[in-house]
């Protein structure tokens, strides 16, 4: 497997925890802010959700397998899953720092893909950084 396809699926395996974490929260917070969490955690974990099967098919386009069983992928996962239960405003925390984490590596993955001559996976990789590096903005305003 090139080093570009390991790190995407690593990349894959990171955004399988963070999506269910992310309906972990949605299902469960409580107390004023609800309404506003939930669908925040909605919007974030059908976002994740997209960004998982864009980077499996880009693994695919680069002639490797992508992780595709939970198994592997919570083995090839360098997030931790939460097996708390974290009030709201510690989701939100926990949120940010998974998205904080999540656009290092990204940026990490994407100049290595650039150095390797692999545009499409740059391409791919930048935008998703862009747009959560917002969203982190946004999450540590709300944290106040
Ligand atoms: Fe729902």
């Amino acid at each position: 497997m090139s080093p570009v396809a390991e790190s995407l699926n690593k990349l894959l395996a990171n955004y399988q925890v963070h999506y269910q974490k992310l309906r972990n929260y949605h299902w469960n917070v409580r107390g004023p802010m609800f309404f506003d969490l939930h669908m925040k955690f909605e919007e974030m974990y059908t976002g994740a959700a997209l960004k998982v099967d864009e980077l499996a098919e880009r693994v695919l386009a680069l002639g490797t397998k992508p992780l595709s069983t939970l198994k592997e992928q919570l083995a090839a996962a360098t997030l931790a899953e939460d097996a708390g239960d974290p009030d709201a405003l510690g989701m939100v925390a926990n949120t940010l720092a998974d998205l904080e984490a999540l656009n290092t590596e990204l940026r990490a993955a994407a100049k290595q893909a650039g150095e390797a001559g692999d545009d499409g996976t740059f391409n791919l990789l930048e935008p998703f950084a862009d747009e959560q590096e917002k969203t982190a903005w946004m999450l540590r305003a709300y944290l106040g």
